[in-house]
């Protein structure tokens, strides 16, 4: 198997990385009383040892009172937390990695109880986690604020503990995502309405983020068109709308979009095999990064049997290397193989296909 750039250096802007392999962003419910600990800090170490470019963490809580929706998920703020954060920023510079937060506000998803948080609702656009169901607190004009507040505030901490880039989760139905989509944003004033209006928030996010580290600090943006909500759910329908969409996101201050996909084979739009990180780059000049069953052999199984778990591997990721020898898209994430394989992308590297572990849920139970 031919391995391509994947394997070697690049920048892009201010970020320099190792090569171009990614950790996606995943929850792991491991931070008693939401600070992360020790074995977290382990977690990603050995991800970095294991020779990922840039560790993307799970999802972490911005501090707002309503930005939490399960128990255990670490926060980026307060003292504890960030003190917790530093020492995994350092292990895994101390690694030659690369890492970036992902800073996460759940929005109408929150049921109360969980902490931190208290009584607090789930608050959203609308107040609604699911399409014409309100069970939460429908943001007001200052709450909006507030929020865009939790999030500069822990992307300066991000920052000022050694984050090499933030990553802000714009995807897969959370608060972000419940302004972008019609079905969870109902709002009649300046936030809703068309597509337009329902990235307002995004928008004003990202230029208050900018504004506040510099322009030198690099900033991802997470989005999907699927929401858990609604896998079938889309912003946009064509490339015309997908242009109109990012448009004001690369103005406001983004860097690069990293463009959830559920299969980075698929493509985006019918009449051409680009998948979504593929046109988000080709429509905005901007880097871009791939995400989707990278790695994973299930969709390559041919019904019939004939083939193996390695084989389908194989094809997987000779589908992958030859996508980044066309530069559709510049980074590309890797999920649950990275969770199954710490050393995912060194053996991949070396070519050691045959040593890997598939993915088994129950690898969840534990932080290894
Ligand atoms: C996720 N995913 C995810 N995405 C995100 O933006 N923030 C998050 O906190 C999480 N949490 C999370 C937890 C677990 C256990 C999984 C498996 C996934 C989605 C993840 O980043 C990625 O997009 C998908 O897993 C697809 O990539 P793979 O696993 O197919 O390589």
């Amino acid at each position: 198997m031919a391995s391509g750039q994947l394997f070697e250096q690049v920048s892009l802007g201010n970020l320099t990385l190792p090569n171009r392999t990614v950790m996606a962003p995943m929850t792991r419910t491991f931070s008693p009383n939401n600070v992360p600990n020790d074995l977290v800090t382990e977690y990603y170490r050995r991800r970095a040892q294991g020779g990922v470019g840039l560790i993307i963490t799970e999802g972490t809580c911005v501090g707002h009172k309503a930005a939490s929706g399960y128990p255990n998920v670490p926060m980026i703020a307060g003292e504890e937390a960030l003190a917790g954060w530093k020492k995994v920023v350092d292990a895994v510079h101390e690694a030659g990695g690369k890492i970036a937060p992902q800073l996460w506000h759940v929005g109408a998803i929150r049921k109360p109880g969980v902490e931190p948080g208290g009584d607090t609702p789930g608050y959203g656009p609308s107040g609604m986690a699911m399409p014409g169901k309100v069970t939460g607190h429908e943001m007001t004009k200052e709450d909006i604020q507030e929020v865009i507040q939790a999030f500069v505030q822990a992307a300066v901490d991000s920052k000022n503990i050694g984050f090499d880039a933030i990553e802000i989760h714009g995807a897969h139905g959370y608060l972000v995502d419940q302004f972008f989509w019609e079905g969870t944003n109902q709002r009649t004033d300046e936030y809703g309405g068309d597509l337009a209006g329902r990235s307002r928030f995004a928008i004003e996010l990202v230029s208050a983020v900018r504004e506040a580290v510099g322009p030198d600090f690099p900033i991802i943006f997470r989005w999907s068109q699927w929401k858990q909500q609604d896998y079938s759910a889309r912003l946009v329908e064509t490339p015309e709308a997908l242009e109109a969409f990012l448009a004001p996101l690369v103005e406001a201050g983004v860097d690069i979009f990293h463009c959830s996909q559920r299969r980075f084979w698929e493509p985006e739009f019918e009449g051409s095999e680009l998948n979504l990180a593929g046109w988000v780059k080709k429509l905005t000049g901007k880097a871009t990064i791939t995400v989707g069953s990278v790695g994973l052999n299930q969709d390559f199984l041919p019904e019939d049997g004939t083939s193996n778990f390695k084989d389908a591997e194989t094809v997987n990721l000779d589908e992958l290397m030859t996508r980044v020898e066309n530069q559709e898209f510049d980074l590309v994430a890797i999920g649950r193989a990275l969770i199954a394989n710490p050393d995912w992308v060194n053996k991949v590297k070396e070519g050691a296909i045959d040593s890997l572990k598939a993915f088994d849920k129950k690898q969840l139970a534990q932080l290894v």
